[in-house]
């Protein structure tokens, strides 16, 4: 049986050959167009996929009366422009993150969210994994109490993407902040509670990939068009008087082979880490100290998943899991990051 919703995927070269198994999988939706200016790319992923009607022009899929929700998997600088534009020809948005460079972006596209009444998504694929989820609910339960610190970091040790989309600013807007701070950064925001950010003091580093022979373990060496952060810190304070400690890097002397990404969130109640998803608690009547592990859920492929809620939200009309505006608090820290670390002090965050 022919399913409802018809999704265009725009940008077939990386990612988005992790959102088709969910678009395939949903009861709800089929990828018929696809969209990608290198044609070689965009005719092999039509075999692969089946969908028949391939644009080398986004604007022409976007165009496409057929299509129902437009997927955007094309480089950072173009997230912006192509989701205005399919949420004016009135398609619903799921969006690779980071959702836009710039708040001054996101605005633009929350403008032309209200305006159509379509759904607009980041992909957040982290908040669809089955632990972030197992610790999300317990949060929500209080068993944290208030959270009023925490400490997050996705650290790289030679791990920088090799390609321009990522590490041109003119492209991507920044490095490790804006390529997997997102990841991080809204995951921890997530679990906090989305409190209000209202300052930050960052600093970045481009100490290592300036050096001869720096490389990545992902093709050799850093071109010298790099023109990006390798690394950044930050300190981050929220209206509810909570506050964050942020580290990102691609390129750091850091003991890890892959990536060390992790979390503590310390509330009045108890703190905890994810992803070991541990609860630790010291119980002043008995002066103990407590540390249970949550049980290990067996979920879908976090990035499958993504596409599947956004399918079921776009068919049951109902509100966008990672709004927009959630992206916004999380773009607007990491550019006031970048501010911070050029005036050398902590800056406060209007947007
Ligand atoms: N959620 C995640 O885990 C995750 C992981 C990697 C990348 N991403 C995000 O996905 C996006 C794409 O990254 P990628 O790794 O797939 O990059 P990629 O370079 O592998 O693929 C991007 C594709 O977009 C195409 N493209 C570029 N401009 C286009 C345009 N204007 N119209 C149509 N096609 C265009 C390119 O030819 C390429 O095939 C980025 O925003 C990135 O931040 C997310």
């Amino acid at each position: 049986m022919a399913k409802t919703y018809k999704v265009g995927v725009i940008g077939v070269g990386g990612i988005a050959n992790t959102h088709f198994p969910g678009w395939k999988e949903s009861p709800h939706t089929e990828v018929v167009a696809l969209s990608d200016i290198d044609d070689a790319t965009l005719q092999r992923v039509g075999e692969q996929t089946g969908a028949t009607r391939l644009y080398t022009k986004a604007a022409d899929l976007i165009a496409d009366a057929d299509v129902d929700i437009v997927d955007i998997c094309t480089p950072n600088a173009f997230h912006t422009p192509l989701a205005v534009a399919a949420l004016e020809a009135g398609k619903h948005v799921l969006c690779e993150k980071p959702l836009a460079p710039t708040p001054a972006d996101i605005k633009k596209m929350i403008a032309a969210r209200d305006k159509s009444g379509k759904l607009l998504m980041t992909a957040q694929h982290f908040r669809f994994q089955d632990r972030s989820r197992a610790l999300k609910a317990e949060v929500d339960k209080g068993v944290l109490g208030d959270i009023y610190h925490a400490r997050s970091w996705m650290l790289r040790r030679c791990l920088t993407p090799l390609r321009p989309g990522f590490y041109l600013k003119k492209l991507s807007n920044g490095g490790p902040c804006i390529d997997i701070g997102v990841h991080i950064l809204d995951l921890t925001l997530w679990m906090m509670g989305n409190p209000k950010p209202v300052a930050v003091s960052g600093i970045t580093q481009d100490k290592l990939v300036k050096q001869p022979g720096a490389f990545s373990m992902w093709g050799g060496e850093i071109p010298k068009e790099f023109d990006v952060e390798e690394m950044a810190a930050a300190f981050v304070r929220f209206d509810n008087g909570a506050t964050l400690m942020l580290e990102v890097s691609w390129q750091l002397h850091h003991d890890t082979m892959g990536e060390d990404m992790q979390m503590w969130l310390y509330g009045d109640k108890a703190g905890a880490h994810w992803p070991e998803n541990a609860i630790v608690t010291s119980l002043n009547d008995t002066q103990q100290l407590t540390k249970t592990v949550l049980q290990k859920a067996q979920g879908r492929e976090p990035h499958a998943e993504e596409c599947i809620v956004f399918a079921d939200c776009v068919a049951n009309d109902k509100p966008s899991p990672v709004p927009a505006e959630q992206s916004m608090d999380v773009i607007a820290i990491l550019n006031g990051l970048y501010q911070s670390s050029e005036k050398k002090k902590e800056v406060t965050l209007k947007y």
